[in-house]
């Protein structure tokens, strides 16, 4: 049986990670530390709340003291480290949060796990800081590039892929320095349930159903690699239940797509969508689609500053030594994805705040 300490667990990925590992381990002890930004919600994890083997607690990870009081108090031999600043468009106008949290929260993580894992405790326990990290820390990829590996030299190239880089070498050099027992994964883009309406691919179902402009930056001919979230989950599981310690491991979704050719795709969807009879009375506002034409919100706007053409996971590593695969295909994960938007407007009404709003008129002028 494992306790972990997993921040950032209100987030997209976080809260899906608490989720997957409730229901596969359900004798572990998982207790979610987020400071609750505007991208963390507590509906998220709202599910997994009344079990005595869940708990929540609302704090910073730049908080050394509390984190080294949950690590002793709760026996924590799992750190999954997901807290971050997220939004590659919020780093390009406002770096200092993402310099604050993804690189001095992320060292007073190490700390905290240094002092008690290894000082305390005197590394006699088996634990393990699972540090979740990106592929926009390699950079950007030409058409005829070979996918990233994960020897590849990292060249981040937005301040938020560099405060994940600054990160990632962090956690490498606790290990190095000091033997505290790592791992590190970089994955590529995810999508599913509980994604923030910020982010492409929730964004683009969400205005569909109020009728509002689609924006694709530039020529919209920039590519992702995307990865159904339980998948990422799954592959952190196997990293955590390996002795690969010391060892990083690309996750990915062998799923590149044009961002054009993804907003064409949601937009064919959701007009299928609307011609159920429930859907049409649900949402009276997506008036484009209900005449099956969603594809007429599309607005090309200026692009995003610095915006990487083309990122793709070689995950060769990862399935040789771990037996990652993925269990979703686009095909399904996309259909599943839109339909939890379908299911879940209080949901993502509730988190468009007035901060959202603002943040999203102030981006894209509209
Ligand atoms: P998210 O923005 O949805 O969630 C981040 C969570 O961290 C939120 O709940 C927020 O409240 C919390 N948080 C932020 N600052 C905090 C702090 N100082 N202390 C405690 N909690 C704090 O992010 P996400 O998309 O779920 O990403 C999770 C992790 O995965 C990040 O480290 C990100 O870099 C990485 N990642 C994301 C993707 C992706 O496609 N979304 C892909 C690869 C890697
Ligand atoms: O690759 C992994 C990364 O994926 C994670 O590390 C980040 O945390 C996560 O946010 C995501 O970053 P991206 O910048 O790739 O995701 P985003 O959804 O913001 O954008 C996807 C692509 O779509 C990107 O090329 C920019 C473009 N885009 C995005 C938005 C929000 C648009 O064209 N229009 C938009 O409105």
């Amino acid at each position: 049986m494992s306790r972990l300490l997993v921040t950032g667990g209100a987030g997209f990925i976080g809260s899906n990670f608490a989720r997957y590992w409730r229901a596969k381990y359900p004798d572990d002890m998982v207790i979610v530390l987020d400071a609750l930004t505007y991208a963390g919600n507590r509906a998220n994890i709202a599910d997994l709340e009344d079990s005595d083997k869940f708990l929540f607690v609302h704090g910073n990870i730049l908080d050394q003291t509390l984190v080294e009081e949950l690590l002793r108090k709760h026996e924590i031999d799992t750190l999954v480290h997901f807290a971050a600043e997220s939004h590659v468009d919020r780093s390009i106008l406002g770096p200092d949060a993402f310099i604050e949290t993804n690189i001095v929260g992320t060292h007073s993580l190490l700390k905290a796990a240094r002092r008690v894992w290894l000082e305390e405790w005197e590394g006699k326990r088996t634990v393990r800081f699972h540090h979740v990290s990106t592929d926009e820390v390699y950079g950007t990829l030409g058409p005829d590039d070979p996918a990233f590996t994960e020897t590849t030299p990292y060249a981040p190239n937005s301040p938020y892929a560099a405060s994940k880089a600054a990160s990632d070498h962090l956690v490498r050099a606790y290990m190095e320095t000091y033997g505290l027992p790592v791992t590190i994964s970089n994955c590529s883009n995810n999508y599913g349930p509980y994604h923030f309406p910020e982010k492409l691919i929730p964004l683009v179902i969400t205005n569909i159903l109020d009728d509002r402009p689609l924006p694709v930056y530039g020529d919209g001919l920039q590519i992702r690699d995307w990865l159904y979230v339980e998948d990422h989950c799954r592959g952190i599981d196997l990293i955590l239940k390996s002795d690969k310690v010391g060892e990083c491991f690309n996750i990915g979704g062998d799923n590149e797509w044009a961002n054009i050719d993804i907003v064409r795709l949601i937009c064919g969807l959701m007009n299928q969508a609307m011609q159920d009879e429930g859907n049409r009375k649900a949402f009276p506002k997506a008036e484009s689609a209900l005449k099956g034409k969603a594809e007429n919100l599309i607005t090309f706007v200026t692009d995003r500053p610095g915006h990487d053409r083309r990122y793709a996971i070689d995950a060769t590593k990862t399935k040789m030594i771990l037996g990652f695969t993925t269990k979703e295909s686009f095909a399904t994960g996309i259909r599943k994805a839109i339909q939890w938007y379908l299911e879940n407007e209080t949901w993502w009404r509730d988190v468009q705040t007035g901060e959202y709003r603002q943040w999203i008129a102030q981006q894209y002028d509209l």
